[in-house]
């Protein structure tokens, strides 16, 4: 079972599309948190959520997970493109401009990859790393909450963020990271569900439709995000 996942082609992509689907499934969850900051409260939904996250057993259960999962995706994806170049030679689908009836997309699956993983290192330093200890940040400090009625101590990571989005350079990386989010899901995700079965002509069309909504809607609600705490808050 282990050689077929990860010694022949099939197998690999096969990995690749159910990371990118367990991927996919953590966006929504990620989004859901973040769309809070629309809320016009000073952070206190935003921060009660950030609270949720890091005190959830099943949240640091799955957060090892997650990032085996961008690890087992990035290393697959460059694992398929080298054997693809070799197998193409001159002629190689992931860089060539002649090939019609393929989205630019899906003939830059790589490209985009790259930028999201430059966007994610930013991020993560931005974020992730603050939040969890690795850079101090005087921004975080304690604060407290009512969370269901009960006040509670929380940090506030609230002013981490605000404080991040009110930088212009922070914003437009976002909304580019975002928009490249966008267009390698608007392939990616159709191309999942393809690798996994669902490859008849109706399916094909109902998951790129399907795909490409999903695809733009994440993009631009991570963008407008941003974007938002910059002009607005
Ligand atoms: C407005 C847009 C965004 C905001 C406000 C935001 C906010 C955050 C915050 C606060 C964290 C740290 C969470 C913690 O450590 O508890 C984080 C982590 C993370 N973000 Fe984002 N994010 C945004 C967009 C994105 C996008 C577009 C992606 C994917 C391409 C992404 C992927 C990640 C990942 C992989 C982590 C580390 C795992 C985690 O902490 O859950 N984020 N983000």
């Amino acid at each position: 079972m282990s050689s077929f996942l990860f010694q022949s082609s099939i197998g690999r992509k096969f990995m690749m599309s159910l990371s990118g689907l367990f991927l996919m499934m953590f966006l929504l969850v990620h989004l859901g948190c973040n769309l809070t900051l629309l809320i016009p409260d000073g952070g206190e939904w935003f921060n009660a959520v950030c609270h949720f996250m890091a005190t959830n057993l099943a949240i640091r259960i799955v957060e090892p997970i997650l990032a085996l999962g961008f690890v087992l995706h990035i290393i697959m994806a460059l694992v398929l493109s080298y054997q693809n170049r070799r197998a193409r030679g001159n002629n190689s689908y992931a860089s060539g401009n002649s090939t019609e009836g393929v989205s630019w997309f899906s003939k830059n699956m790589l490209l985009l990859g790259v930028a999201l993983v430059a966007f994610l290192a930013l991020h993560i330093s931005h974020f992730y790393a603050k939040m969890k200890g690795f850079v101090p940040s005087d921004l975080l400090t304690e604060k407290e909450i009512m969370i269901a009625g009960v006040p509670t101590m929380v940090e506030n990571a609230y002013a981490l963020v605000h404080a991040t989005f009110k930088d212009l350079f922070s914003v437009i990386c976002t909304v580019i990271g975002s928009l490249a989010l966008a267009a390698h899901l608007s392939h990616g995700f159709w191309s999942s569900f393809q690798t996994l079965g669902f490859s008849n002509q109706i399916w094909r069309v109902r998951l790129s439709v399907f795909g490409s909504i999903f695809a733009w809607f994440v993009g631009i609600a991570f963008s407008a995000i941003a974007l938002l705490q910059y002009f607005f808050y």
